[in-house]
């Protein structure tokens, strides 16, 4: 199975993925399943471990899973894995940029790994620097700055190939709110471009003011996918961070040991 739907921007089906630790399996994806159409922005939310960094290391071709397949665009990442790359800016959160370089020069440097010419480059560093407003920062060593100027740099970078796709994994880790804000503009003017987002993280305001669909991932499996008003409504609550909980505490409930 090479080739999908290319109507689905994304398409994850029965992934499954295991981590050997100690002598003991450690089940951290099970049958996890997502489709995302183009120009959406999908949301992924769940507690500490549940596996969200795991699947979207997947997702952008770094990790393979056990089983399962990642279409992207209809084609499958294992068979095209260089040519889709090229069209996804993934942000992890172990993303780093070169600690001797400039900010400026890290963002020159992704950029001319996808062949994008100078002028381009720096017409890209000017647009991001209107929403961002990283003046400051462009020209410092990333050794010199703080957590927060870092994943500002490491953010510009992600997204200087301009890509089709963005799976970003925390990407307001260390953004004080103002920032945190523009980064919730980029998303939402990346999404009236056409591009599509998978976004991950605990931070339910987030989700809320992006995503098109929620997943809520607990333990390595997907427990609900749906629009806010819909997850909010099946658990008669009042609002997202109710539903969460909710949806959390009944699968525990579920599945608690009788013992
Ligand atoms: N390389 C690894 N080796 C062993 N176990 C791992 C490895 N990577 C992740 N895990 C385990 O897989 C589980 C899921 O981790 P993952 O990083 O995907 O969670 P997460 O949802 O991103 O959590 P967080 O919100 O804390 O970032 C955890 O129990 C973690 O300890
Ligand atoms: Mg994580």
């Amino acid at each position: 199975m090479n080739q999908l739907d290319t109507n689905l921007a994304i398409e994850i089906a029965h992934l499954y993925k295991s981590f050997h630790a100690n002598n003991k399996e450690i089940k951290v994806l099970k049958d996890i399943n997502i489709k995302i159409p183009h120009g959406k922005v999908f949301g992924l939310l769940g507690p500490n471990g549940a596996g969200k960094t795991t699947a979207l290391r997947i997702i952008a071709g770094i990790l393979e899973p056990d089983k399962g397949e990642v279409f992207i665009n209809g084609c499958n990442i294992k068979k095209n894995k260089a040519d889709i790359q090229r069209k996804i800016g993934y942000l992890s959160t172990g993303t780093q940029s070169y600690p001797i370089f400039t900010g400026r020069e890290n963002i020159k440097l992704f950029g001319s790994m996808y062949n994008i010419s100078k002028e381009v480059i720096n017409q890209r560093i000017k647009e991001l620097n209107n929403v961002l407003a990283f003046d400051d920062i462009l020209d410092k060593k990333c050794q010199e700055m703080s957590t927060g100027q870092k994943q500002k740099i490491n953010i510009a970078r992600t997204l200087i190939h301009d890509p089709e796709f963005i799976i970003f994994d925390e990407p307001s880790n260390g953004l004080d709110i103002l920032t945190s804000k523009k980064l919730m503009d980029i998303i939402k003017e990346k999404k009236e471009q056409g591009k599509s987002i998978f976004y991950s993280t605990h931070i339910l305001s987030e989700i809320e003011l992006i995503a098109d669909e929620i997943a809520i991932i607990y333990k390595g499996e997907i427990l609900i996918c749906a629009d806010k008003t819909t997850l909010i409504q099946q658990t008669n609550t009042s609002n997202l961070s109710e539903a969460f909980l909710a949806i959390i505490e009944e699968h525990a409930s579920k599945n608690e040991d009788p013992s």
